[in-house]
């Protein structure tokens, strides 16, 4: 077992007095390329990260404890803490037409949270598996996956799109995930990074995310003009050639979708070709449309890249929502020493925050421990 779904088993052993029925963890996040695609109707390519939430569970009376935060919740009630992950994911289950009975868990993790790593598409994702083998209900990863978004959507309140859970509950370890966000396809594009001598570097800026959920929503909203003004159901239909029917805010947010989701095509063929240079190019472009046509970036997240780029990074951009949050690069090993020093000195140089940095391996997605 892993060390969080150990620490996930002696949590529930400590407050309940008795051994979990199993035990399930689900991974965090990060997306490579194809950003602000998915509620589009477009294309991802996220991996797994090495970095999870474990949940011991068995039928009980109802009691949820974090180890993470100490404290114990009960099933209940919605009230804006990390409960309502779980909770969420029991309720959608349930209004799935899933009959479930009363279960208790602990959970525990070491996803970074709050900081664009998906910590709650990990706790969704572990919770959600958890249950289904508890209740033998042989739900999918797919159902299970739109019912963990529809959770974050409807229960917690956040309009996220599908990437995140398709990530933590359909990921393999050494490969990336495509998905195609309007079928609801996924298929594995291995990834191997250590074959190619690379690192995968995240820089977290420690931007406080605080207008991103209306920046989010702003941007979801002016794709769903775009494809209005077009005729058009979602902005994946769209073409380069329709771009020349839209202006101004529409036309910049449109035009980093429909550029984006190419991208994202030629990235993996890039990436099943072994391709460094012509995969980091893309992530190069993918950031610089984020940028100037999505505007969701921020000066930290540009200085990482910018400082990536000059450290002979074979590509950089920011990844998840932005406005905050982190970034990735792609750094031949041996050489990520000299990026996050050079970053850590222009950052306080700048006035930001000090960045953390962390070093993924593309890792499993939601599984079973016991
Ligand atoms: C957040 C959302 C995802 C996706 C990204 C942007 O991470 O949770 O669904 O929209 O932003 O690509």
């Amino acid at each position: 077992m892993r060390e969080t779904e150990q620490r996930a088993t002696r949590a529930y052993m400590e407050n309940f007095g008795e051994e979990p029925d199993l035990v399930a963890s689900a991974p965090g996040r990060v997306n490579l390329i194809g950003e602000h695609t998915d509620y589009n109707g477009g294309f991802v390519l996220p991996c797994a990260i090495d970095r999870r939430i474990a949940v011991a569970a068995g039928t009980g009376d109802g009691e949820l404890y974090s180890a993470d935060f100490d404290e114990t919740r009960s099933i209940g009630e919605k009230d804006s803490s990390w409960a309502d992950y779980p909770r969420g994911v029991a309720w959608a289950i349930g209004e799935a037409g899933h009959g479930i009975g009363v279960f208790r868990a602990a959970f525990a993790g070491d996803v970074p949270l709050g900081s664009g790593l998906s910590s709650s598409a990990a706790i969704e994702a572990a919770t959600a598996l958890a249950i289904d083998a508890l209740y033998g209900l042989g739900i999918g990863r797919t159902d299970l996956a739109v019912l963990c978004q529809r959770a974050e959507n409807e229960f917690v309140g956040v309009n996220s799109g599908i990437m995140d859970q398709y990530a933590s509950l359909l990921c393999e370890a050494g490969a990336a995930l495509l998905v195609d966000c309007r079928s609801l396809e996924a298929q594995s594009v291995p990834l191997d990074l250590e074959d190619a001598g690379l690192s995968l570097i995240v820089c977290d800026t420690r931007v406080e995310r605080g207008l991103a959920d209306t920046g989010y929503n702003d941007r979801r909203a002016a794709c769903e003009h775009a494809a209005s003004t077009l005729g058009v159901k979602e902005l994946r239909e769209a073409t380069e050639e329709d771009l020349h029917r839209l202006y101004g805010e529409e036309l910049k947010r449109a035009r980093h979708v429909v550029s984006e989701n190419a991208r994202v095509m030629e990235a993996v063929e890039a990436l099943k070709d072994a391709d460094f240079d012509e995969f980091g190019r893309l992530m190069y472009a993918s950031h610089v449309s984020l940028r100037d046509d999505y505007e969701v970036s921020t000066p930290e997240l540009d200085a990482f890249v910018e400082i990536a780029e000059e450290h002979g990074a074979r590509g950089a951009r920011l990844t998840g929502a932005g406005f905050g949050g982190c970034a990735i690069a792609l750094v031949p090993e041996g050489e990520t020493a000299d990026l996050t020093k050079a970053c850590e000195r222009a950052f306080a140089g700048r006035g930001f925050e000090e960045p953390a940095f962390y070093e993924f391996v593309p890792a499993a997605g939601a599984e079973l421990a016991r």
